[in-house]
């Protein structure tokens, strides 16, 4: 992995030389994965969680032995309420929480109408229900440690309300408002929220099993594509500043100003639409 001595410095300084934890759900892959190797470098010791265990243990063995940290692997599937559940009392139980990273999610490309009810809920519950009880758990823990940092993953399709990503954009939308909010309640501790909004990034998101019905990687557009790396380095230093809402990558921050003026956005949508007329609706 590529060493990023900045940032490791950075990190440092948040532990302030205890030893500190950090919380990682969806770190079997992709961004998880990516903020569990930066982390571990700065010394951190993790709990990962996702559903594939045989890719937690495999994260688990290269990150102990590659930088002599602590890592815990718990298998969750975080669209369980019981599985979350268990999330929340490791949380609970974690004296040395000082980073909590709700990054587990997943996209599909489908009418809201057409899509199986149990998908709706599954992606309502792993990208808001978990993301709200973990904080709810996590707020606490980090009050009485007097510090603390929360990144929650969202996405630019937040700010894109568009067909074929009902529930996508609007529960990462609730994920930028939610964080905003918190921060605020938060302003006068030492708790830090972040709600991370990338564009695209060159991980196996658009493979996954929910996207299979559709050609999502004719999606993705290489020359905004930021590596996972470079994500969580920005994101991570991003933590210094005061906004809660982070954008990587200056192309996806060119992108939301031109978007979120309402002409950008009606060219977004009609080049949505298209997509989504080769889609059945029924
Ligand atoms: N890649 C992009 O272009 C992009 C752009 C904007 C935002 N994002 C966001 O970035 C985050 C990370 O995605 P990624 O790009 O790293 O994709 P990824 O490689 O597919 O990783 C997704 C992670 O979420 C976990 N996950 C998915 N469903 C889960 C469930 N029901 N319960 C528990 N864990 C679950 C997966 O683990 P298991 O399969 O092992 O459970 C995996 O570790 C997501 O929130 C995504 O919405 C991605």
């Amino acid at each position: 992995m590529k060493e990023y001595a900045y940032l490791t410095r950075f990190m440092k300084s948040i532990k302030a030389g205890k030893q500190h934890t950090a919380f990682i759900t969806g770190a079997s892959s992709g961004l998880g994965d990516a903020y569990a190797n930066a982390l571990a470098q700065s010394g951190f010791d993790l709990i990962i969680t996702a559903r594939r265990k045989e890719k937690l243990e495999e994260c688990k063995k290269v990150l102990e032995k590659k930088h002599s940290v602590s890592v815990v692997t718990i298998q969750a599937d975080l669209s369980k309420q019981d599985d979350i559940g268990r999330l929340e009392n490791e949380i609970e139980k974690s004296r040395n929480l000082c980073m909590l990273i709700n990054n587990a999610g997943f996209g599909a490309m489908d009418y809201f109408a057409a899509s199986p009810l149990s998908k709706v809920l599954d992606m309502l519950h792993v990208h808001v229900t978990a993301t709200t009880r973990l904080c709810r758990a996590a707020v606490p823990v980090m009050k009485k440690n007097g510090t603390g940092y929360i990144i929650n993953v969202s996405s630019l399709m937040a700010f894109m309300p568009l067909a074929g990503q009902v529930m996508y954009s609007a529960t990462k939308s609730y994920i930028v408002h939610f964080s905003e909010a918190l921060q605020q309640e938060l302003q006068k501790s030492s708790i830090k929220v972040q709600a991370l909004c990338p564009g695209f990034i060159a991980t196996n998101f658009l493979k996954s099993p929910e996207y299979s019905e559709s050609d999502s990687e004719a999606l993705r557009m290489d020359s905004i594509t930021m590596k996972p790396e470079k994500v969580v380095e920005e994101s991570l230093l991003a933590l210094k500043k005061r906004k809660v809402i982070f954008i990587p990558g200056m192309k996806n921050r060119l992108l939301y100003h031109i978007l979120y003026n309402r002409p950008g956005l009606w060219l977004i949508k009609k080049i949505a639409g298209r997509m989504m007329s080769s889609i059945k609706q029924e």
